[in-house]
């Protein structure tokens, strides 16, 4: 097995919440527990999908990792290296190694600046100009299947597809190893999905990258991912290889994650439609105990459900689930 190039351990980034001048009088300050003590590895070359609902902290989780924002508690290691306090020329050298695709590639790219300065900014902050430079650029709209002829066209004279090869071309413009993927998919059409996916695996190959892949739901990254991590409420709820996380999965909230994916063929592994009520609790006040007890669909459940958090449990070589009813 190789060697991980990414390890977190405990990672936790809470959110001060905006208060109003009234409520600042009183002093009391109010946390979001956006993340809220996540470890796990992710090794060369892997694909690790993250999925969990709208507001589990899968975003938050994706920009701590790469130190956009700063680490409430918890280690990050990238290829052995301790990153929590790098700053200054240290970080810079670490962002060359380390980048990420927005799910909203119009959102995330400058509608005013040409393609050619988009994807060149990056590669200019790290010193990198002239004919070096042209020729980088050429290079990159190649490998994201776009031409020569779309240097000079803004962002909105693309289609999704298209504006989202942009994205992917200003991430990989630097060469970096690891790339956290954020939804990349999301917000386009389902045709398109598919080439983009293609597009990710086939650099990922060419490349040698590592992805942490996001999606909010898991038919997304079932296609893509070597082992999936399931979040709820800022926490692991299960991980462990992908195959096994759909053929055998161990926590209700990944039962029922899966139970919502229409499947063509194959024998739905969960018994029946799960259809899991209300939404995800509000990250300022979580529930004690296990966060999923509030819709947890399980009968009866232990006491301990509702006042311990349950350990993530290794029920299998890999495969850690966090629930007090698998014992
Ligand atoms: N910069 C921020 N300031 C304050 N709260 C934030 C910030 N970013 C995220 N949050 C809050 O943290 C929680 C997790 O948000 P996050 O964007 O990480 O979720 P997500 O899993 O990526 O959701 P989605 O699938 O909708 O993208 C949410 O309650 C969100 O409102
Ligand atoms: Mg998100």
């Amino acid at each position: 097995m190789s060697s991980p190039l990414l390890e977190i351990k405990g990672l936790k980034k809470y959110f001060l919440r905006q208060q109003a001048f009234w409520q600042k009088w009183t002093g009391k300050k109010e946390y979001i527990y956006a993340v809220d003590g996540v470890s796990f590895s992710v090794n060369k070359g892997e694909t690790v999908g993250l999925v969990g609902e709208s507001g589990c902290g899968k975003s938050t989780l994706g920009r701590t990792i790469l130190r956009l924002y700063e680490p409430t508690a918890g280690e990050i290691y990238f290829d052995g290296e301790k990153i929590n306090d790098l700053r200054g020329d240290e970080l810079l050298q670490l962002r060359r190694r380390m980048q990420i695709i927005f799910q909203d590639p119009f959102a995330s790219l400058n509608p005013r600046q040409t393609v050619e300065k988009i994807i060149g900014l990056p590669l200019k902050i790290q010193g990198m100009k002239g004919r070096e430079l042209s020729e980088r650029i050429d290079e990159l709209l190649e490998q994201v299947g776009l031409a020569r002829v779309h240097r000079k066209r803004f962002p909105h004279q693309f289609s999704g597809g298209q504006r989202q090869r942009v994205g992917i071309a200003r991430a990989l413009a630097v060469n970096p190893s690891f790339v956290v993927a954020d939804e990349p998919v999301s917000a386009l059409d389902v045709s398109i999905q598919a080439q983009i996916i293609n597009l990710l695996q086939e650099l990922q190959e060419k490349m040698g990258l590592t992805y942490l892949f996001i999606a909010h739901d898991l038919s997304v990254v079932s296609y893509v991912s070597d082992r999936i991590v399931v979040m709820y409420l800022g926490q692991v709820m299960e991980m462990g290889p992908a195959e096994e996380i759909f053929s055998s999965p161990q926590h209700p909230y990944t039962k029922a994650l899966l139970s919502s994916i229409p499947r063509i063929g194959k024998k739905n592994p969960s018994t029946g439609r799960i259809i899991l009520e209300g939404s995800v609790p509000s990250p300022l006040n979580p529930p004690a105990g296990c966060k999923f007890n509030t819709r947890c669909f399980i009968k009866n459940k232990p006491a301990a459900c509702f006042h311990e958090p349950p350990p993530l449990i290794e029920g299998a070589p890999g495969h850690y689930a966090a629930c007090h009813l698998l014992g």
